[in-house]
């Protein structure tokens, strides 16, 4: 793993969003890998800013989400289908026929989540996928005890995500118990994963990641055996790491 260690939230979305747009001018055809949530905002303001002003050409790119909840209909206010449309497909060139997420509402779910797998390797597996961490160290929803080998399937969520997310809910008996996620086998498919991390509340998760065992205990670990995934973090998520030094020399050498 690549870790870098920026001074603000801003600033490391803002480098996120060279890393993605760098990807995007040498492949206009990318398969760009979403995630939903507070950490990836200030990426997607970054990429429809860069769209909207740079010409950043999103119109032969094609996405897949990471997840959705089970359960939730897609104009639903907090589903992530509606969460995506408003955060980012809506504002830039991106053809939204080529945008997708889980169906929540699908009527027969393990039949949906082989098809989501197969049209991801269809479409030439993710080459961009963006992620961040919850604080118990899940990626997609992918929960502890995960299996680090699964595919896109149906998952019951911890009480702990549960209360993390109820922020966009009225209450926390509105959110949802289940979601259907992207496998973190899928995952680790993705060419290149664009980890994100802010605050104080995800530092033992990110910690779990990058220095502890690969337990799934903290799914996120998994990423160790991925060969290309840079981590962009602010001082918050990284004040638990031990080789902070380390982390700090290899990025001024530039690597
Ligand atoms: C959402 C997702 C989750 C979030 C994680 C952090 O699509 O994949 O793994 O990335 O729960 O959420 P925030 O960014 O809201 O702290």
């Amino acid at each position: 793993m690549r870790v870098f260690i920026m001074k603000t939230a801003e600033e490391a979305s803002k480098t996120a969003a060279d890393v993605m747009e760098k990807a995007v001018r040498a492949k206009p055809e990318l398969v760009i890998g979403l995630a939903t949530g507070s950490t990836p905002l200030g990426l997607y303001n970054e990429m429809i800013r860069r769209c909207k002003e740079d010409g950043l050409d999103f119109s032969r790119a094609s996405s897949f989400n990471l997840d959705e909840y089970f359960g939730v209909r897609p104009d639903h206010p907090c589903s992530y289908r509606r969460f995506m449309n408003e955060n980012l497909f809506d504002h830039i060139n991106i053809d939204k026929a080529r945008t997708h997420v889980p169906d929540g509402m699908a009527a027969d779910i393990e039949a949906h989540c082989r098809l989501y797998d197969k049209m991801i390797h269809d479409a030439g597996n993710v080459d961009v996928q963006v992620l961040g961490i919850g604080s118990d160290g899940h990626i997609g929803f992918n929960e502890p005890t995960c299996s680090l080998a699964s595919r896109t399937h149906r998952i019951y969520l911890t009480e702990q995500t549960r209360r993390d997310n109820a922020r966009f809910f009225d209450k926390l008996d509105d959110v949802p118990t289940q979601a259907i996620t992207m496998g973190i086998g899928t995952i680790l498919e993705s060419r290149t994963c664009l980890m994100l991390a802010f605050g104080a509340n995800k530092a033992d998760a990110v910690a779990g990641m990058i220095e502890g065992p690969v337990t799934a205990m903290n799914p996120a670990s998994a990423l160790q055996y991925h060969n290309d995934t840079v981590v962009f973090i602010d001082e918050a998520a990284a004040s638990k790491l031990k080789l902070r030094g380390y982390y700090d020399a290899a990025a001024a050498a530039a690597l």
